[in-house]
Order: C-alpha cells, then structure tokens, then sequence
C-alpha cells in the first residue's frame, strides 16, 4: 500500500535526514516507526503526502509514485494528525471537524452531518461540537484532531505523536480508543512516536530508526523483543524487554486458582466468614469485582454492617481470561492488594485468582515449549 524504495532526504543545509529508506508498509494495519529525536521519523512520515518532497527514490502509494500525484489530491485520500492536535482556535470543534470535507468540496449540510458523526466514532459527546478548541481538554482536542483526520474517509491515516502532549494516562485511553476504531475501520496508520511502549502497544509492525534516518530494524513488535538485530535496537527497546515480551504470550496455559467473592450489601459477618489468607474480594450484582476487604480492616467493623463501597480496597488491574496476555496476569497479581490477581471472562465477572508465581511456572513451560528465544 505504501512503499519506500531507497527513499533519501538530504535538506539543503547538507543534513541527511533519511538515508536510503526502504520499507513496505501493510495495507489495513498499524506501522508505527519508532526512534530518538531527530531521527527522521518526521520527515519520512511527511514525504508520505509530499508536506516534504524526497532528494531521490520513490515512494508508491497503490503503487503509483506520489510525485505523479497532485499534492491536494494526493491528501484527501491521507488523514493527517499531529501533536496538539493543530486545531483552528477560532472554529468550533463541528467546524474544525468539517474543514476537509468542505474543501473536498461537499455541501455544508452533508459536512454538518459527517462531523457530527465522527464526533460520536471518536467518544465526544455531541453537545461539545459547539464548543471552541480551547474549552477542551488536551485528550479531548486529540479526539478532534483524530475526527478531524478521518472526516473524508481517507484510507491511510499518519500520526505523528499524536498523543505525547497529554498525560499518561489518558494517553492510554487513547491508544485504547486507536486500536478500538482501527478494529472497525481498518485503516492503513503510520503513526510516529519516540515511546518504545506505545509502539509495542499499537504497531502490528515497527520500524526503529536511528540518527541519521537509518532503519535499523522492522518487524512485529514480539520479534523486536526477542530478536534485536543489533546492540542499538537492544538498548532502545531496553532491559525490561523480557517483561515486555510477556505481553506477545497468550496465557492460555495459565492455571486459574478458586476465588469467591463476597456481593456488596452482605454483611460484614459474611465477608469476615469468606475471607480466605486474611482477604476476600467484592463483587457487584453483575459479579464483577470491585475491590478487596482485609480481616485488618474489617476488625474493627461490626458484624452486622452492611459491605459498602467505601470500605472495599481499591483492586488493581483485572485478568482477562480470554484476551489477556502473560503480562496482564502478572500485572494482576502484582498490582492486587492481596497479591492474588483477579481473572474476570470477557464479560468482565469474576472467574477466579492468578498468582505471580503461576505465572512465572507459565513462561518457563513456554520456554521450554521453544515459544520464547532467549
Ligand atoms: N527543514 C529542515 N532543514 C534542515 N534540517 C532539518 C529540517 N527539518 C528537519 N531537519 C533535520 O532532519 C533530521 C530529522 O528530523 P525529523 O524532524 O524528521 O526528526 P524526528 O525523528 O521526527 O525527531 P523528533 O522525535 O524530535 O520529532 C534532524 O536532524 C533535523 O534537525
Ligand atoms: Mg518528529
């Protein structure tokens, strides 16, 4: 779909920003390229739809090279989405969202409409397609900012850091919602970012590269971990790759231990008789866990009280027994006040308990099953 074929940029100054690139990116699927400042991500990214033109090589798209391509022509069919989001501050977020729409030459009217569409495909609400840029929050203008890209349907979609101005965690509220619209709309996304984790997190496939524009590995982000080609992508991909690695480990083999729940609104007595290794965790009506109750905390409680939300621990993150990966397990149980993960199904209910230990049991049977190099 797109393909860089000894692709070199070299900036008038003499700097060579990427040097001889070659690169395939799938069609439908996340490419994320990956690296330290000043690497050439950028620049590759930008000659993609021609904001910068190559000094030699080829680019295809379709496999028509994009200087054949009449630039404004060429971009109706590339979203593009940066940093900050690059709102205009002076239009309304529905207005900002109609801006390509209406230069692809549709009637206010049809734009209207497509926008407020895409507000809801991106989560806002619609009341706040009337509001301005400025009255949103960092995470909200990004949303916009991803709208705004896909206003016309474009088939490929660039991002460049699209969401390193906001903060850790709604950053991973929106990778979650990236990877949750891509599952529907199947788009072919590069998206830039210096962060090794979320280019693990999001790419089907990654391309490291290093000072000076040079590719220095491309492939799916489990052969990145387990297979650095060289001490470069090694040290950028870090130490803790083994942790990392554990994310690409189904956990299929997982032993899932027995764990009862006690329903908010029992009684203190209940939860006292439950408690298992001084512990017991609350469930909901549905079943789904809440939190965890101490026998310390519990001690000086009267038996007769009802368990309310406010005495229930907070948990940590929960195991999905059906989707979730080694790395999810151990993060449950590691995060767990109890030290006992919590396993939910797909549905979110209370399956059962994993240990760190289990799982530790579980990545050496993978690796003595050869699914993990060493
Ligand atoms: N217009 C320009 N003229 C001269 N050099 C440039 C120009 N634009 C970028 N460069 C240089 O090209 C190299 C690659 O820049 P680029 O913006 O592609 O890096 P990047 O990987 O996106 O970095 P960052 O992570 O900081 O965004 C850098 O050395 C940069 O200084
Ligand atoms: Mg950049």
């Amino acid at each position: 779909m797109i393909e860089f074929q000894a692709v070199t940029k070299r900036f008038d100054d003499g700097t060579v920003a990427v040097d001889e690139l070659d690169l395939t990116v799938d069609p439908g699927r996340i490419t994320v390229f990956v690296g330290p400042s000043g690497c050439g991500k950028t620049t590759s990214l930008r000659m993609i739809n021609r904001m910068i033109e190559a000094t030699s090589g080829s680019i295809l798209v379709d496999g028509k090279d994009v200087r054949q391509s009449d630039p404004p022509l060429l971009r109706q069919g590339i979203g593009y989405v940066i940093q900050q989001a690059g709102l205009f501050p002076h239009r309304t977020v529905l207005d900002n969202i109609a801006t390509v729409p209406l230069l692809a030459g549709w009637n206010r009217a049809k734009a209207r409409k497509r926008a407020e569409e895409l507000l809801e495909t991106v989560g806002l609400p619609a009341a706040m397609g009337r509001r301005y840029p400025a009255q949103l929050s960092g995470g909200q203008q990004q949303r916009v900012g991803v709208a705004r890209a896909l206003a016309v349907d474009p088939p490929i979609l660039l991002m460049d850091e699209p969401f390193s101005a906001v903060d850790p965690v709604v950053r991973e509220g929106l990778q979650d919602e990236l990877l949750r619209l891509q599952g529907e709309l199947d788009k072919t996304i590069v998206f830039v970012t210096h962060d090794i984790d979320e280019a693990i997190k999001l790419g089907d496939k990654v391309a490291v590269f290093r000072t000076g524009g040079i590719l220095a590995q491309y492939d799916t982000p489990a052969e990145l971990l387990a297979r650095p080609a060289d001490e470069f992508v090694a040290n950028f991909v870090g130490r803790d790759r083994g942790y990392r690695a554990l994310g690409f480990l189904a956990a299929s083999g997982l032993g899932i231990g027995e764990l009862s729940g006690v329903r908010l609104g029992a009684t203190v007595a209940q939860a006292r008789a439950a408690l298992r290794d001084g512990w017991v965790v609350v469930v909901d009506e549905r079943n789904h866990p809440c939190g965890w109750l101490s026998a310390d905390h519990l001690s000086s409680v009267d038996d007769s009280a009802a368990v309310a939300a406010d005495l229930v621990l907070a948990g940590g993150s929960l195991y999905d027994t059906e989707h979730g990966s080694l790395r999810s397990a151990l993060d449950a149980a590691l995060s767990s006040p109890s030290a006992l993960g919590v396993a939910v199904d797909a549905d979110g209910a209370l399956v059962g308990s994993v240990t760190a230990d289990e799982v530790l049991r579980a990545l050496a049977a993978a690796r003595t099953a050869g699914e993990v190099p060493q």
